[in-house]
């Protein structure tokens, strides 16, 4: 067993309720029981809450299933990509532009946590340890930048077709707001931060980096400036995440594949069906110009339909948008 793995054993453990005193976790993870007072601190210096008191041992404040690389490996065997499973990253999107990537095969990078996630428009992503999902996926399309207009309108329909697979809600609750965010009752669930990376081979690469709040409660105001939800919280239970991220990845591979055949407009009546500002008043800022008016859907080519006082559609072909209240 390797210290990851130890890591994961430990946590499997502790993730099973109560106290475990630091010899038996020892024995078990064939330690000493110093050595398990170390884990516990790692556990600590990631951010995780552990309760240690004395004469009773260790104990988790929330159950924590790490992810499973090898259990991940078999059950997206049938994909043929790389994955890679790490503990702690910057950042998975930068780690992916930051390789050069000429390969044909689809990369796969998943982090326990991020010290610097990144959002939409420079934002931060919170990315506590273990909690969420913080995943990248390197894509190399044999296509031109102009014909990837809209594939994040899609990633973000497939989070939510995954989200429906996996939960089997009696009413659907989850809900896109152009041009990739995931809600539930206006609260943010996930979110997209796509990018582009520059042409070889004939190959087009495209980083598509996922956030999505698995089992995280609550989270700081600081770093979280609107309202959020996770499937925590619309579930009321805990979330092993190594079971849906296969659904997640068969989605997206599966509709990325689709896109890339019939482009967006074999994805309309979907959007049509989950578009949360469809005939909403809203405003969309796009650097320092802001525009007003009633959500009319979204162009052939994925651009935001905003309906002026007048009656006249106006294109937004990026931003973010907002209700007006
Ligand atoms: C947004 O809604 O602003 C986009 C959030 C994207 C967050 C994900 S987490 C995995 C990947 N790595 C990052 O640094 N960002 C994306």
């Amino acid at each position: 067993m390797n210290a990851h793995q130890r890591l994961q054993k430990l946590t499997a453990i502790l993730s099973q309720g109560g106290y475990h005193d630091g010899n038996t976790l020892g024995q078990v993870l064939g330690i000493s029981r110093a050595a398990v007072w170390k884990y516990i601190q790692k556990l600590e210096d990631y951010g995780v809450s552990v309760d240690a008191t004395k004469g009773q041992g260790y104990r988790l404040a929330k159950p924590l299933i790490m992810l499973e690389q090898a259990q991940l490996n078999e059950a997206l065997a049938h994909h043929h990509l790389n994955l890679e499973v790490v503990e702690t990253i910057s950042s998975t999107n930068t780690y992916l532009k930051q390789l050069s990537l000429d390969n044909t095969q689809i990369r796969l990078i998943m982090a326990e946590m991020q010290t610097a996630g990144r959002g939409r428009l420079g934002r931060t992503w919170h990315s506590p340890f273990g909690e969420n999902l913080y995943f990248s996926l390197a894509y190399p399309f044999k296509k031109e930048l102009s014909q990837l207009a809209g594939l994040s309108l899609v990633v973000s329909l497939a989070l939510i077709e995954a989200l429906n697979t996996a939960f089997e809600l009696s009413h659907p609750v989850f809900q896109v707001k152009w041009p990739n965010d995931i809600l539930v009752k206006g609260a943010k669930l996930a979110g997209t931060l796509i990018e582009i990376m520059a042409e070889s081979n004939s190959y087009c690469q495209v980083i598509i980096g996922i956030g999505i709040n698995v089992n995280m409660e609550e989270a700081p105001s600081k770093t979280i400036q609107q309202p959020f939800t996770s499937l925590w919280h619309i579930t009321q239970s805990y979330q092993d995440r190594n079971k849906l991220i296969p659904i997640i990845i068969d989605q997206l591979v599966s509709d990325i594949k689709q896109f890339t055949h019939e482009g967006l407009s074999s994805f309309m009546s979907r959007w049509k069906r989950y578009d949360y500002l469809n005939n909403r008043e809203i405003k969309v800022s796009l650097g320092n110009q802001v525009l007003k008016g009633t959500c009319r859907g979204i162009s052939p080519d994925g651009q935001l339909c905003l309906e002026d006082e007048r009656g006249k559609i106006n294109l937004c072909p990026a931003g973010d948008s907002q209700l007006v209240k």
